[in-house]
């Protein structure tokens, strides 16, 4: 018998119930006792070994978006971009490569209901044949903070409060009080894109500037968008209150459901792109997760489309254990500068070997679906097969080489070490901007929610003074409404 031929799997059930060791159990439903009242026996090693798995079904839930769905697909070039880049996946159009997405909430708990407004997740993994691709974006196209260093304080004052667990809104404005350049990003929060009305009709964005790489070496930043095909809907307050009370996981189910009927949810691709050289030349940084690239100046180019075509066979495998890591880049594709992007290159992996192991790119999900060999391997829950004697480089006795060298970003770097923020901030023109496109009964929507927001008791004066002129500083007539609503006297 072949040891290795039979992993575990719905494949290889036999037709009898079994200890996880394969020996037959005869009797699944009555404990080992003396006589028929009991004591239990110890030596019941069957119900020990059930009880024992049954205490430990769970791991540690992400730290943010716990609650989330995935499902399987296909991403499809349908423009040519190989000017841009030396992508294998993004080498011509008609090129096809399987796709796991996982859409989710960020701030509550696993079980929480997706009715709650909060951006929402949006990653997509590329299993391409130059290994794994992780675009890990949200639905909205920025950021509120724009260093990582606040990266744990900001979801500290979104997430529940540590003494009553309840999320509370005057701990967000509190802390976002001193990050005026989070206005942007409130723009969307506070809008009707807070709630989308599912997990199928929402945008997506990659939020950072990423790089291309052509085979030449050329760098262009750009950033990704996804567009659904059906059109992006939201949920008002009374919707999200008898969606979500009918049923917590309404998203989940309008993903599964539409899968499962044939009616595939779709999304495009669009870049845009900016020659790197140029980045100076305009009145933001384009580093900057908390504002976005003018559409005017930088349009949406198409480039391919995401088809989920088919639902995961186990949520715990493909939800749970699946595992984003912002590090995973193919060649053709680089990282920018952008500080919060440099950081996420290394939480993602960080917190998957702490929550799922070290070794969590070895299962099925997460692992590459092209051949990879490397001698990082052992350690807790290593699975993998390998028979060879030699585990370390360069050896002459084995053959295996380096890959062929793949461009890099051939931009000298220099600069003494700093702790600043990004100089050229722009943090209220975006913002009021998107106010005044709304149409009034929109608009009025979003001031009610601020005015809730800001009117709730706990909000002190000095905060809700300092909003009312943060909103001054995007919209005069937003900062007149809320200070004339509240009752506040604006400052600007
Ligand atoms: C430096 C700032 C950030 C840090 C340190 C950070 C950290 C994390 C961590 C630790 C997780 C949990 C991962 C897991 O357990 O699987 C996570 C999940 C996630 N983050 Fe971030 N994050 C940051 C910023 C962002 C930004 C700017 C975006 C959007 C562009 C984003 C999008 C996501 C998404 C979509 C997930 C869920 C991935 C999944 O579905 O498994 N994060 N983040």
């Amino acid at each position: 018998m072949d040891p290795y031929k039979h992993r575990p799997s719905s494949a290889y059930n036999t037709p009898f119930w079994t200890t996880n060791a394969g020996a037959p159990v005869w009797n699944n439903k009555s404990s080992m006792t003396v006589g028929s009242r009991g004591p239990v026996l110890l030596e019941d090693y069957q119900l020990i070994e059930k009880l024992a798995n049954f205490t430990r079904e769970r791991i540690p839930e992400r730290v943010v978006h716990s609650r989330g769905a995935s499902a399987k697909g296909f991403f499809e070039v349908t423009h040519d971009i190989s000017n841009l880049t030396c992508a294998d996946f993004l080498r011509a159009p008609g090129v096809r490569t399987p796709v796991i997405v996982r859409f989710s909430t960020v701030i509550h708990e696993r079980g929480s209901p997706e009715t709650l407004r909060d951006p929402r997740g949006f990653a997509v993994k590329f299993y391409t044949r130059e290994g794994n691709f992780d675009l890990v974006g949200n639905n909205f196209p920025v950021f509120f903070i724009r260093d990582a260093m606040e990266f744990p304080d900001s979801i500290h004052a979104m997430k529940p409060n540590p003494k009553t667990n309840i999320q509370e809104y005057w701990r967000m404005l509190d802390y976002f009080s001193h990050h005026p350049e989070s206005l942007l990003t409130m723009s969307f929060f506070f809008d009707d894109e807070g709630i989308p009305q599912d997990y199928r009709h929402m945008n997506g964005s990659g939020v950072h500037a990423y790089s291309l790489i052509s085979k030449t070496g050329k760098q262009h930043l750009i950033k990704w968008h996804w567009r659904p095909t059906c059109g992006m809907k939201n949920l008002l307050e009374e919707e999200a209150i008898r969606v979500g009370g009918t049923c917590h996981s309404h998203a989940t189910k309008d993903l599964y459901d539409s899968i499962a009927a044939g009616n595939f949810p779709e999304w495009k691709l669009f870049i845009q792109v900016m020659d790197v050289d140029h980045e100076d030349r305009f009145d933001f940084d384009p580093l900057d997760t908390t504002t976005t690239w003018p559409e005017d100046l930088f349009p949406l180019q198409p480039v391919g489309r995401l088809v989920l075509d088919k639902n995961i066979d186990n949520f715990f495998a493909e939800n749970e254990m699946l595992a984003f890591d912002v590090g995973h880049i193919v060649p053709g594709i680089w990282y920018s500068d952008d500080k919060m992007l440099q950081t996420r290159i290394f939480a993602y992996a960080d917190t998957q070997r702490h929550r799922i192991g070290p070794n969590y790119k070895m299962l099925p999900v997460n692992a590459p679906k092209c051949a990879y060999h490397n001698n990082h391997h052992d350690g807790y829950m290593n699975f993998m097969h390998r028979d060879e004697e030699v585990n370390y480089f360069p050896s002459r006795l084995d053959p295996v080489r380096t890959a062929e060298k793949s461009p890099i970003p051939p931009r000298v770097l220099a600069g003494k070490r700093e702790r600043v923020v990004i100089e050229k901030e722009n943090n209220f023109k975006p913002a009021g901007d998107r106010y005044r496109s709304w149409a009034p009964d929109r608009q009025e929507r979003f001031v009610c929610r601020w005015v809730n927001a800001l009117g709730d008791p706990r909000v002190t004066h000095e905060i809700r003074n300092i909003w009312i002129a943060y909103w001054s500083q995007a919209d005069r007539s937003l900062g007149q409404k809320l200070a004339t609503r509240l009752n506040v006297r604006p400052t600007m």
